[in-house]
């Protein structure tokens, strides 16, 4: 849950970046494509090991674990999954449409209207997806998994961290 925290404050970030560069008069847009250079660090390092926290160590437990009966979440961890590809196509594009603008770019150079609808995008599958799982993944597995199990998760999840 912390994880999703931090990314729904990158969110935030990216929202106040295109709506810095949709007013721009030239001067903001150096401190839009900080926030920007932020945001991708975040999204290209700690949130992919966030989703290979669930992809990898989290869900294929519930899947073990869950009984026949919780149709519901597993039909709720199949349309997470689809969810994270579809975030990977959405964050693609995003970073394309900033690489073709080059690193510091002049007015005009960034295609805003485009990198608006993206992030809309991004927003609009991110909201549902991490509310999704605060409020029916998580609490499943709290309920669900042993102690050993979860204790085996945030093995996993310290050692994708380089920690002991
Ligand atoms: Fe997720
Ligand atoms: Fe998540």
């Amino acid at each position: 849950m912390h994880c999703h925290v931090k990314i729904e404050l990158q969110l935030e970030s990216l929202e106040r970046a295109v709506r810095m560069l949709a007013y721009d008069d030239g001067e903001a847009t150096p401190f839009a494509m900080a926030i920007i250079a932020a945001a991708r660090s975040h999204f290209s390092g700690p949130a992919v090991r966030h989703t290979a926290d669930e992809e990898a160590s989290l869900f294929p437990r519930l899947r073990r674990f869950a009984s026949d009966s919780e149709n519901g979440l597993l039909a709720a961890l199949k349309e997470l999954e689809g969810q994270h590809q579809d975030l990977d196509v959405v964050h693609a594009r995003f970073d394309e449409l900033i690489d073709i603008a080059g690193p510091e770019p002049g007015p005009g150079q960034i295609d805003v209207d485009e990198l608006e609808l993206t992030v809309g995008e991004m927003l609009g599958i991110y909201r549902p997806h991490i509310q999704m799982e605060n409020e029916i993944v998580y609490p499943e597995a709290a309920r669900i998994l042993s102690p050993g199990e979860l204790l085996a998760v945030g093995q996993e999840m310290r050692a994708r961290r380089g920690l002991a």
